[in-house]
């Protein structure tokens, strides 16, 4: 099959090469020339395990081709997928301008029947606006489908490629089977592919990620009731996961969540919510201990340090928002940053794969390492942002040496806490019994 893909942002970019992958011969439009350019060229714009291997083997066999011509790819083929930013406008509600603008050109330059379909994260009616912005412009018929996608940054290639289940949100039958014949190669394998309504698809998307972002905000209150009473957050993560209905994933307690999906989602349900004069009370909550979670431990820095952290060496490890990825938005070190030189301290950062998207914002407020070793010289502490493999195994010994101070302070509970304090640490980190 023909598929035009409109948007190579994250989502955009794997679904076309994962489509590409399932035989399909896959056009990509975006309006950024350069970024066409560059991936005509076999440059992947963004960073992602195995990603380029799969992209680059696409081009080759002549699937998956680049354009910024809308007009062109949308003459290709039947099925268009939107996979366009929907950033947060100013008052939190998901900014649908780049979506209706799209429809808008669609509708002006379609010549034959197309689907259309939302892969983007959009509020409970997108289908139906898109649906009326199209309409306004042609009498050529077309179908709108509703067709979230869940993939995690870092698994993106693994879980676009094995998904726990495909949504589809169709009223029409047509577009319902075209959709099953796109994703036949998965329902064949057994992955089980959901029909509804375009709005309860819709809605699916924001419910599945509010209610991760609870469960995570959930386990990171019950990590800080365990430092108020003693207990050990890993031995209440265990005990209750090992329940089915609760399950072991995402129940690690942390410094936040961060990313560019959660923190706009939850923000976004609640406005949708306000504007049909519902309050998610249970979301409002999440955002609000979320957003004291992430700094949760600059607070205990001050107290080690006694209150004053002028001219302290801090070195941090991890910028991205979480592992296995360069994206640095809502991550949970730039707020520990802004916070920590407000304070007075001076930082000196080590991400390999972040630290490049991290210049571009804070420039030389901080000092990059080159490695996870030489940011600790002479530190007072060290802070950790992201959990890293690399982080996972290091060589106590040789850190001791490098700093001037033995401190750390874990914001992902990356090591053992005898080990760390048998090496000489002070170790705090997030709802252990130390
Ligand atoms: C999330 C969802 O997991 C995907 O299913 C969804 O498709 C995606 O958003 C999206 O809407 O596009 P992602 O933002 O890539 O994916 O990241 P996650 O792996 O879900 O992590 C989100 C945040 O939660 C990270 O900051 C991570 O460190 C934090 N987290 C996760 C925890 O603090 N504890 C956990 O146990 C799990």
């Amino acid at each position: 099959m023909n598929i035009t893909i409109v948007g190579t942002g994250y989502v955009g970019l794997v679904t076309g090469t994962t489509l590409a992958e399932l035989g399909n011969n896959v056009y990509c439009v975006d309006i950024d020339e350069k970024k066409v350019e560059g991936m005509r060229n076999g440059i992947v714009p963004i960073y992602e395990p195995n990603l380029e291997e799969m992209f680059l083997r696409n081009i080759q066999a002549q699937r998956l081709f680049f354009t910024t011509d809308l007009k062109e790819a949308l003459d290709k083929s039947e099925v268009i997928f939107l996979a366009l930013p929907t950033p947060p406008g100013e008052d939190g509600s998901a900014d649908l301008s780049y979506v209706l603008q799209v429809s808008n050109d669609i509708g002006e330059m379609m010549t034959s029947y197309k689907v259309i379909v939302n892969k983007s994260t959009v509020p409970v009616g997108t289908a139906e606006r898109v649906r009326e912005t199209i309409s306004a412009k042609t009498k050529i018929p077309f179908d709108v489908v509703s067709n979230p996608e869940f993939l995690r940054e870092g698994f993106a290639l693994e879980d676009s490629m094995n998904p726990a289940r495909v949504i589809v949100g169709s009223s029409s039958e047509k577009a319902k089977e075209i959709m099953a014949q796109i994703y036949q190669p998965f329902t064949n394998t057994g992955i089980p592919i959901i029909f509804m309504d375009e709005k309860s698809s819709e809605l699916t998307k924001y419910a599945a990620n509010s209610f991760l972002a609870v469960k995570i905000t959930f386990m990171n209150e019950i990590a800080n009731y365990c430092e108020k009473v003693g207990a050990d957050v890993d031995k209440v993560r265990l005990g209750m996961g090992s329940d089915d209905r609760i399950g072991h994933r995402f129940l690690f307690p942390g410094i936040g969540y961060g990313g560019s999906c959660f923190p706009k989602d939850v923000k976004a349900l609640i406005k949708s919510g306000k504007q049909e004069d519902f309050d998610f009370q249970i979301l409002e909550a999440t955002e609000k201990v979320n957003q004291n979670q992430k700094t949760i431990l600059v607070s205990e820095i001050e107290n080690y340090f006694g209150g004053d952290l002028k001219g302290k060496k801090i070195a941090l490890w991890g910028l991205a928002f979480k592992a296995n990825t360069d994206d640095i938005r809502e991550a949970s070190s730039l707020d520990n940053i802004k916070m920590l030189l407000e304070k007075g301290a001076e930082i000196t950062a080590y991400d390999s794969i972040a630290e490049g998207n991290v210049k571009k914002i804070l420039g030389d407020q901080i000092s990059y390492a080159k490695d996870m070793y030489s940011a600790l010289e002479n530190a007072d502490a060290l802070l950790i942002a992201t959990e890293w493999s690399e982080f996972k195994n290091p060589n106590f010994e040789l850190m001791a040496k490098k700093m001037r101070n033995r401190a750390i302070f874990d914001g992902r509970n990356m090591f053992a806490i005898e080990k760390v304090e048998n090496s000489g640490f002070y170790y705090k980190s997030i709802g252990r019994k130390t």
